[in-house]
């Protein structure tokens, strides 16, 4: 049996690594779309061996993106929803005699360890598929979930300082505008500085903002009264991997006890930790010479060394509330998401 499904896995492996699909949401949907293509195509009979399917190329995927968490987490959320419907096409079964014998031992199974998915259920792959036609369709309603509960979180009068460019938050800050009249300073972001596009784009909109160099983030930090971010990826332990920056406004916030807010669509809720710079898969470093060192001073070139993180780990104890699209929740409730969102047994792959 073939279960390696090379050429589909290692073309998404390339549009990725070319840039024909990216940005989080898009390679989301790139994933679930091979991880669908699999349950339909790959040579599977039980739950068990399309376990061992997902598994397999899921982790080639993930090996190749390490700082792409939510790969991983679309897989281990398909893996959640291949148990459940096993065992609800299991249930169903209850009532055919061949399967009683095994099915009495599955339903009072102690552990879900003890579970065996090597029983052939036909149903489950019809049932797999429009369970996950109804996953996709759900992820599309995301950003809309977290934008629409905008007018809740922002008052009118508020000072909100954002930092660079995250969509979600230009999004989110616009949908309050509609009701809210409120002010927002844009720390600019650099050294990539897109901030200047996030404050144009909210100008346009006509909301009241201001670019301000990030330098001034913490003396400006006393008159603010909320501090809205993105995220690449929240951590099992609330921390959060950010755009390299967003390390600095949580401390100015955290120091002056303005409450800080990060927007967080759910698939980049991952159960691991990486918090390091140390540890694989918690950064990348883009070229010194995008704006942290000119590259006309050969002389300086030469002698000192230069870094340009991409990402900044911010710790939990600095955020105040995640906004997600099933609502809000302080960083201490992450867990219990987790563990809805995921099985246990596939946080490790
Ligand atoms: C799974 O079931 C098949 C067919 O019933 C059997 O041949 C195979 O040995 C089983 N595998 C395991 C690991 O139990
Ligand atoms: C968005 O909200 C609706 C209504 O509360 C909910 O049914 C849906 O599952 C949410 N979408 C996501 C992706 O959580």
């Amino acid at each position: 049996m073939d279960k390696m499904m090379d050429e589909i896995v290692s073309k998404l492996v390339k549009d990725i690594r070319y840039g024909e699909i990216k940005g989080t949401y898009n390679i989301v949907v790139a994933t679930i779309n091979l991880l669908k293509y699999l349950i339909n195509n790959a040579n599977w009979i039980t739950a068990k061996d399309l376990i061992e399917i997902i598994i397999l190329n899921g982790k080639h995927l993930i090996d190749a993106f390490p700082l792409e968490a939510s790969i991983g987490n679309m897989v281990r959320r398909i893996l959640k929803i291949i148990r459940e419907e096993y065992m609800l096409e299991l249930k169903k079964k209850s009532d055919e005699s061949d399967f009683q014998e095994s099915l009495h031992k599955l339903l009072t199974a102690e552990a879900e360890d003890d579970v065996d998915f090597n029983i052939s259920v036909p149903s489950l792959k019809p049932s797999l598929i429009d369970r996950l036609n109804e996953f996709e369709l759900e992820l599309e309603t995301c950003s809309e979930n977290i934008t629409k509960l905008a007018p809740e979180y922002i008052e009118s009068n508020d000072i909100i300082m954002t930092f660079g460019k995250s969509t979600l938050v230009e999004e989110f800050l616009k949908t309050a505008a509609a009701t809210k009249s409120f002010e927002v300073i844009v720390a600019e972001g650099g050294p990539s500085l897109r901030g200047i596009e996030m404050a144009s784009s909210l100008s346009e909109a006509k909301i009241q903002t201001t670019l301000l160099s990030d330098d001034l983030m913490f003396a400006l930090m006393p008159k603010i009264s909320k501090v809205i971010i993105g995220a690449h990826t929240v951590m099992s332990n609330g921390g959060l991997r950010a755009i390299s920056g967003c390390g600095t406004i949580a401390r100015a916030a955290k120091y002056y006890s303005i409450p800080l807010i990060v927007l967080l669509p759910l698939y980049k809720l991952s159960p691991l930790s990486v918090c390091s710079y140390k540890q694989d898969g918690f950064t990348k470093y883009a070229s010194p010479l995008s704006g942290v060192i000119s590259g006309a001073n050969a002389a300086l070139l030469e002698r000192v060394e230069a870094y340009n993180p991409v990402y900044n780990y911010v710790p939990s104890d600095l955020v105040t509330l995640f906004i997600t699209n099933m609502g809000s929740n302080e960083p201490s409730c992450n867990h219990k998401l987790i563990s809805e969102l995921y099985h246990p047994n596939d946080y490790k792959l």
